[in-house]
């Protein structure tokens, strides 16, 4: 089941609530795709309206975990077919009509999603440098600091330099810092261990520091890894700010654990990101943690377009002008302009339901979603913009300063 399609169709009934035949289509797909709970909501509002109706009751009791799908069918034939359009011939329609929009190596890796950081794992990553659009400058710092030290024996026991380190990323949400990560993982042919605040805080008191620790040891045994600690922020809070002890003490778990008090991390990279590097504890930016910081800035036109090109890759499209909508959309996010083809599929859907006739999402389409979409970018970029004018005295955001008056945001 594609999860584009299941996106296009959310998107169709957020433009149309009251559609309900349109909705239990949607959850009929969701639980199809294994998502039942999220067909539950759907299915509410189908019986609030039409409590009798004896086939969302059928999708019901499945999207509750009843009979899977296959093994019962509904009681009654959906809603859908009875009205006389037939979804299944619709889908396979849009699939078929789809020729290849860009010409593509066969072994090029999928995307990587933003909300795969959340899960813990060790995995060989297959992104590589290349695969991130643009961010010249960022890619040049990794090379320095991660790649080119790994590579290089011999210069690297010349210049007496260890096989470890921490840097650190920040920038605005959904500018790719997990996506660099990856690639980064992905070129030292390494693996990638990501912590996220969600794997580690767990409900009984004690257990997150050993959770922590266990993340460490793995990454160890797995070493050379790279180590990313997302939303750093939040586990490397200031610890003078922090109101509960346990954080504190988790704060301080995670500083022994970088100093390696517990076993070598010698081949353990360890590569954090975060929004809001002025709130991570100064004890972790110490010279042997992450001592080294890179902005991630919102993508420049030829990361725009790179970006967009992935999130319209599994859709029907036709004479979509990239290098316009790159143009169109300064300040514009990873994840805004994900957002962005969501909405153009959204309406080219939705003209589709309405007239009846399936058609590819055109450059109308995104122009009409360029009208919706705004950047999300603006309220990072304005506290940015106070901690560069009034927190910069030792210098450690003097290239976020820069990109600010480049942009003339001061
Ligand atoms: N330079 C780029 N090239 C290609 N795709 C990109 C690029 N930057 C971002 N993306 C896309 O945007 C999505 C969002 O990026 P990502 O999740 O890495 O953001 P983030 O900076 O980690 O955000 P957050 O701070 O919210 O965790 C990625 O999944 C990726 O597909
Ligand atoms: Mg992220």
């Amino acid at each position: 089941m594609s999860n584009s399609l299941i996106e296009s169709m959310m998107a169709a009934v957020k433009a149309s609530p009251d559609d309900l035949p349109l909705r239990r289509h949607l959850a009929e797909l969701l639980i199809a795709a294994g998502r039942g709970p999220e067909a539950v909501s759907h299915l509410a509002v189908a019986l609030a309206q039409e409590p009798a109706d004896s086939g969302t009751q059928a999708l019901m009791s499945q999207a509750l975990g009843g009979a899977p799908p296959e093994a019962s069918p509904p009681a009654s034939p959906p809603a859908d077919e009875k009205r006389g359009v037939d979804w299944k011939a619709y889908e396979k329609e849009l699939d078929g009509a789809v020729p290849p929009r860009f010409a593509r190596a066969d072994d090029e890796p999928d995307p990587i999603e933003g909300d795969q950081d959340r899960t813990i794992d060790i995995e060989l990553s297959a992104v590589k440098l290349a695969d991130v659009g643009g961010m010249k400058d960022v890619k040049k710092r990794l090379d320095l600091a991660f790649l080119a030290p790994l590579k290089n024996e011999k210069l690297r026991s010349m210049y007496g330099k260890s096989l470890r380190g921490g840097l650190l990323l920040y920038g605005p949400p959904g500018c790719g810092k997990t996506f660099l990560a990856r690639a980064v993982a992905g070129e030292m042919g390494a693996r990638f261990v990501t912590v996220s605040l969600v794997d580690v805080l767990n409900m009984w008191i004690g257990q997150s520091e050993r959770n922590l620790h266990e993340i460490f040891q793995a990454a160890r045994r797995n070493a050379p890894c790279v180590l990313f600690l997302d939303e750093v922020d939040a586990l490397g809070h200031k610890r003078s700010q922090m109101q509960s002890s346990s954080m504190r003490t988790l704060g301080n778990q995670l500083l022994a654990e970088l100093d390696g008090m517990e076993g070598t991390n010698d081949g353990v990279f360890v590569l954090a990101a975060t929004n809001a590097p002025w709130d991570v504890d100064p004890a972790l930016r110490r010279p042997g943690r992450l001592d080294r910081t890179v902005l991630v800035i919102p993508p420049d036109a030829e990361a725009r377009a790179a970006i967009l090109e992935v999130h319209l890759r599994d859709r029907p499209i036709a004479g979509i002008d990239l290098k316009r909508l790159a143009a169109a959309t300064d300040k514009f996010s990873g994840a805004d302009l994900a957002h962005l083809c969501e909405t153009a599929a959204e309406y080219a859907m939705h003209d589709s339901v309405t007239s009846g006739h399936v058609r590819m999402i055109e450059q109308r389409d995104m122009e009409a979603a360029l009208q919706e979409v705004r950047p999300s970018t603006g309220p990072w970029l304005q506290t940015a913009r106070n901690v560069a004018m009034f927190a910069n005295e030792d210098g450690a955001y003097s290239d976020l300063a820069k990109y600010l008056k480049k942009n003339k945001l001061i």
